[in-house]
């Protein structure tokens, strides 16, 4: 079983200390950040474009996460590569040509991930698991922090990891929004590898302790994962 990751999602985070608050992450063994990119249309929000991602690439090691909520991500996704994103999820809601554009991320040397929204099903990914290196199941309509998790994404997954084992593939599991300390162990015993978590580690008073103690759930819940 691979490892699990827990990723920060800087969405929720003081953006006048994010450096110092990654910083401590950093510490604490956290491995990977997930950083949220919003166009205003493919979702109703914005948030932050490829300067930040540059201007965090020369404050940290971690691995960047961009997820893409964005109509656009062919035009958006090698400038966010090229700014320092470790690898780019882009949604299968917006990709007229997801084949493609898995392909060229890929090409362009990051690794590639696919969302699916909570209203899309599993199946739509079908004829790309063998392509996509991660998948991320959301599980809140994309678009805001601080939403309550749909319990239905946890059959989500579920689907997802048995084609994974049916078909011998690679791919992580990856699950984003409302994530916490009460719901991390289903998603984890239904197969999820990388959490993401915003408000449950930046909205507490202690978001490192916030972040150990989350850590510390998932991998208790891998102890009893069927
Ligand atoms: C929502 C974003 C999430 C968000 C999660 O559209 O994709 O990554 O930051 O935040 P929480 O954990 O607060 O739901
Ligand atoms: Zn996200």
């Amino acid at each position: 079983m691979s490892q699990i990751e827990i990723l920060p999602s800087i969405l929720a985070a003081d953006f006048s200390r994010l450096g110092e608050q990654i910083r401590l992450l950093e510490d604490a063994g956290c491995r990977m950040l997930h950083i949220d990119v919003m166009d205003g249309h493919f979702v109703p929000n914005l948030t932050v474009g490829p300067p930040l991602v540059e201007s965090l690439r020369k404050a940290t090691k971690l691995r960047f996460d961009v997820h893409l909520m964005i109509e656009d991500p062919d035009t958006y996704a090698p400038i966010f590569i090229q700014a320092g994103a470790d690898q780019v999820s882009v949604h299968q809601e917006a990709c007229r040509h997801l084949d493609r554009t898995l392909h060229m991320i890929r090409s362009e040397g990051a690794k590639a991930g696919v969302v699916i929204n909570p209203a899309t099903p599993v199946s739509t990914l079908d004829e790309v698991l063998d392509i996509a290196e991660y998948v991320l199941v959301m599980s809140v309509n994309p678009g805001f922090g601080g939403q309550e998790f749909i319990p239905n994404s946890v059959h989500k997954v579920a689907q997802l990891a048995r084609r994974k084992k049916e078909r011998g593939l690679q791919f992580a599991i990856e699950i984003d929004g409302g994530i916490t300390n009460e719901n991390v162990g289903d998603a984890i015993r239904a197969g999820v590898e990388w959490v993401v978590a915003g408000s449950s580690i930046f909205h507490t008073v202690n978001p490192l302790a916030a972040f150990r103690q989350l850590r510390e759930t998932a991998r208790e819940a891998t102890l009893v994962r069927v």
